[in-house]
């Protein structure tokens, strides 16, 4: 039997875990020489497990988070560093030294290093859609600076950086196309041209659509279209990202596994790109990640400051375990699987959509120790 490690294993000599901070618990069971079950261990051969990393990670200044990166993961992607506001924020400036570093870093320990994200519609600088009067750009002049944005950023790591996420979030809620300066500028075969611009920089990288909220069938149905449509038209895309942020009682299981059978059935590798599970209650209608869906709080909008409770903490692990049954039973069309973060400190969600709030969408708590969800996903993968 292999040992675990979690909030619930407990030393023969008595010690509880739930007491020791996570690398910690590591370290104590391997000087008694057993060997801790990671989430790269328990899913060997079945994908691969990774997560999104800042730049405290990456450059190994986050004490807490950075050792359980480098043991837990074999995949990073980049939470913000490669995207187009942080890399290339002025016409004639790029900023290259954290994802340099970020790219040293998954090469140090021998990961998957992905990329996110080259075209979007958010975190993109204004000056990308406008001339040196600050008109707007016509057609073949967007062109020509994607071309050469994803030529100078997937070419300057060509065979380093395994995929990339090429094209994010293209599609409104309801499968339609969104109104991106992209498509407004350019047409809806930007989509088209950024995948041939990213596949003549680097041949052999794996490159990705992605989204959010593909499990709701609207949406699902605008993108199989999407990727039929890009397939018959000879558009080197590999597969899909299926972002995952979850809430805890949506989407079903049955609805992604519908969305994982949907894409897989077009021939594309299915990754889930960016999980994690929002506990927290809704402060606005929607249920997608829109970073532009913000909203007001208040106490009742915030409710486990002090800490989660344990029949919360038992709910999440229930959530994960009941997701990663469905990814396990399509491992043979999934790539990898992606938390968007690592520890609960670190997550996006304790600001989105409202500020300040404190979540616990992870596997990880704010001290670095694995929680009950922890062990709910090994468990997941050992039913494999
Ligand atoms: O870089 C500035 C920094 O200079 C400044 O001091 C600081 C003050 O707030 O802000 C920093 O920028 C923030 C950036 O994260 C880096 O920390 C932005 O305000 C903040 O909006 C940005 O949020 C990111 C968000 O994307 C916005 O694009 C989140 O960290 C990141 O987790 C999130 O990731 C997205 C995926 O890329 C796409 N799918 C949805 C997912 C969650 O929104």
């Amino acid at each position: 039997m292999k040992m675990q490690y979690g909030s619930d294993f407990v030393f023969r000599q008595g010690w509880s875990v739930k007491k020791l901070p996570g690398l910690l618990a590591v370290v104590c069971l391997m000087t008694q020489g057993q060997t801790p079950v990671t989430l790269k261990s328990a899913y060997q051969g079945v994908f691969h497990i990774g997560a999104a990393i800042n730049q405290a990670q990456f450059e190994e200044r986050d004490q807490r988070a950075t050792p359980i990166i480098i043991s837990q993961f074999d995949t990073i992607s980049p939470e913000n560093v490669l995207k187009w506001g942080p890399v290339h924020p002025a016409k004639d400036t790029y900023n290259f030294g954290p994802a340099d570093g970020y790219v040293a870093f998954g090469e140090k320990y021998g990961m998957m290093v992905m990329g996110h994200c080259l075209v979007w519609h958010s975190q993109t600088p204004d000056w990308v859609f406008q001339d040196d009067s600050g008109k707007p750009l016509v057609r073949e002049a967007l062109l020509e600076r994607m071309h050469d944005h994803i030529k100078t950023v997937v070419g300057r790591y060509k065979g380093r950086i395994a995929g990339w996420d090429v094209v994010n979030e293209a599609l409104n809620d309801d499968g339609t196309m969104r109104q991106s300066p992209w498509f407004k500028i350019i047409g809806d075969d930007y989509i088209a041209k950024a995948f041939e611009f990213a596949h003549e920089a680097d041949p052999k990288a794996r490159l990705y659509y992605n989204d959010y909220s593909l499990e709701n069938p609207a949406k699902r149905k605008g993108a199989v279209e999407l990727m039929k449509k890009l397939k018959g038209q000879g558009v080197p895309i590999t597969g899909i990202g299926l972002q995952g942020h979850n809430k805890l009682e949506v989407p079903s299981a049955q609805a992604e596994s519908d969305t994982i059978e949907a894409f897989s059935a077009l021939g594309l590798e299915v990754n889930i790109s960016e999980l994690d599970v929002d506990v927290l209650p809704r402060t606005t209608n929607q249920n997608s990640a829109d970073i532009s869906a913000t909203a007001a709080g208040g106490a009742a909008s915030n409710p486990y400051v002090a800490g989660l409770p344990d029949e919360m903490q038992a709910t999440l692990a229930k959530r994960y375990a009941d997701l990663f049954a469905v990814f396990v039973k399509h491992r043979k069309d999934m790539g990898r699987v992606t938390f968007w973060g690592v520890t609960d400190a670190n997550s996006w969600l304790n600001n989105f959509p409202t500020r300040g709030r404190t979540n616990y969408p992870l596997l990880f708590d704010r001290q670095g120790k694995p929680k009950p969800a922890f062990d709910a996903v090994v468990n997941a993968a050992h039913a494999k």
